[in-house]
């Protein structure tokens, strides 16, 4: 691959070699498991854990639990989660971004699933709802890694996510996520832009991932987990303590979902 060779900075090249060295099981998948994500594990059987930290340094003030891979498994297929995400506004660059994609690839994962909290662009798609990904909108403004592939979302893997998701009776939608740097929240003004330009909802990850997956050759998926509504879609704006909630009370769906999700690709 020219894009490792000629344009991967080689810490990470290297630090992705690494990692794929020292698994003890080649995983078919992964989970990229983003805000609000950290406990959708089910009762995988723990096969090996890393801390991001080995690989990268990382501000000290991080909130436990996260920032962990997990090499874990399922019925005897392996099945990487990165637990937490670096992000471009953090100053990280679109590679260390985009590392859990680099790292499963020289591991051997084929099926990426990346999933996120974000904001509602429309009054109809509520917070607790789930979106599943058809295509984004990379609004960063941030340069890209050289990529020669158009970005695109599997349509296999999310439609079997969106039927699963019904059949839970999770509330549900099919979107298009807009990805923008931040950290910012949107003024109302923007927010209105945001949904002119088609979107259905907004966070600050993920398309980066997407573009670098699909440059080596992964299917990909993406959710939304709606955590609140965009500034001036409400009339009040939900607090920390709802979001919270509305996370909490998704969990156990979410973990069935990811379940019966790898059972339905894989057997059970
Ligand atoms: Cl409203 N905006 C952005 N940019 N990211 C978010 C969000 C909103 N809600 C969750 N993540």
């Amino acid at each position: 691959q020219a894009l490792l060779q000629k344009f991967c900075p080689e810490n990470i090249r290297l630090a992705a070699e690494f990692f794929a060295a020292h698994l003890k099981m080649v995983p078919t998948m992964t989970f990229v498991l983003g805000s609000g994500w950290d406990r959708v594990l089910w009762e995988i059987e723990v096969v090996q854990e890393f801390d991001y930290r080995e690989f990268f340094a990382l501000p000290d003030a991080i909130p436990g639990h996260r920032y962990r891979i997990v090499m874990g498994q399922w019925k005897g297929r392996g099945i990487l989660f990165f637990m937490g995400r670096l992000h471009l506004y953090q100053g990280y660059s679109p590679w260390e971004v985009a590392f859990p994609v680099l790292f499963s690839a020289l591991a051997g994962v084929s099926t990426l699933i990346l999933t996120n909290a974000a904001g509602s662009l429309r009054r109809s798609i509520e917070p607790g709802t789930l979106v599943i990904i058809q295509d984004q909108i990379d609004f960063t403004f941030f340069p890209d890694f050289p990529c020669s592939l158009r970005p695109s979302y599997d349509s296999f893997l999310s439609s079997l996510l969106f039927e699963l998701a019904c059949e839970k009776r999770i509330k549900a939608w099919k979107g298009i996520y807009v990805g923008v740097l931040g950290p910012t929240y949107e003024t109302p003004q923007e927010i209105r832009m945001l949904r002119k330009i088609g979107a259905d909802v907004v966070g600050m990850s993920t398309v980066k991932e997407v573009k670098l997956a699909c440059e080596l050759g992964m299917k990909v998926a993406g959710i939304s987990l709606v955590t609140n509504w965009g500034s001036g879609i409400s009339g009040k704006p939900l607090s920390h303590a709802e979001v919270l909630r509305v996370v909490a009370q998704q969990e156990e769906n979410l973990q069935k979902l990811f379940q019966c999700f790898v059972e339905e690709l894989y057997g059970a």
